[in-house]
């Protein structure tokens, strides 16, 4: 079942989890994959509800969100990711895994978009892609660049989200 809510309602609750690093971007072309994120923000822009979200040229995800265009956001309503769900999509790649078996992920049919909700992180924000941007590297500080980017390969993209759905699964 899927209880409706407005995002922002959530806009407290959803910047605290980033800052725990308890939330899940979720893509589905070849397979279902999910990955912890930690950076990432709701918003407006062109006058519609957004997810922003800021994913390294490193991670299978990208691939994945390059083909499909769409994602989902996934975190608990209370408490916390459980243990291996943190441990397996947060450090270990789709590229080599099969995360939604080996995190016992529970997936949930989505309400638009293609990209399924996960259970066991029940406030679901289905989002479709509409503006993706690199990261110009001279534009960021030197200090950050450094902290960051030492390498200057594996840099971000951005990925501007419509939220087109937002809810609850209740079980
Ligand atoms: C707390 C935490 C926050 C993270 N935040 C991000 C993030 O915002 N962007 C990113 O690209 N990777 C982030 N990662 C790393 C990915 O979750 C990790 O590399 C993951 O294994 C990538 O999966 P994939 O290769 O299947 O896409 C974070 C990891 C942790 C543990």
């Amino acid at each position: 079942m899927k209880e409706s809510i407005q995002a922002f309602d959530y806009a407290g609750h959803i910047a605290k989890q980033l800052q725990d690093g308890q939330v899940l971007l979720s893509t589905r072309a070849e397979k279902f994959n999910s990955m912890v994120i930690g950076w990432g923000h709701l918003g407006v822009i062109w006058n519609l509800p957004t997810f922003t979200v800021y994913v390294r040229q490193s991670r299978y995800t990208l691939s994945q969100l390059d083909r499909t265009g769409e994602f989902t956001i996934s975190l608990p309503v209370e408490g916390r990711l459980d243990k291996e769900i943190f441990r397996v999509c947060g450090s270990k790649s789709g590229l080599d895994v099969d995360k939604e078996k080996a995190a016992r992920l529970t997936l949930a049919e989505p309400e638009i978009i293609r990209t399924p909700g996960i259970l066991e992180a029940p406030l679901t924000l289905e989002c479709r892609v509409l503006y993706r941007q690199d990261q110009a590297l001279p534009q960021i500080p030197e200090s950050l660049r450094e902290r960051f980017y030492g390498d200057a390969v594996d840099f971000h993209t951005a990925y501007i989200g419509q939220i087109v759905s937002s809810y609850i699964l209740r079980a």
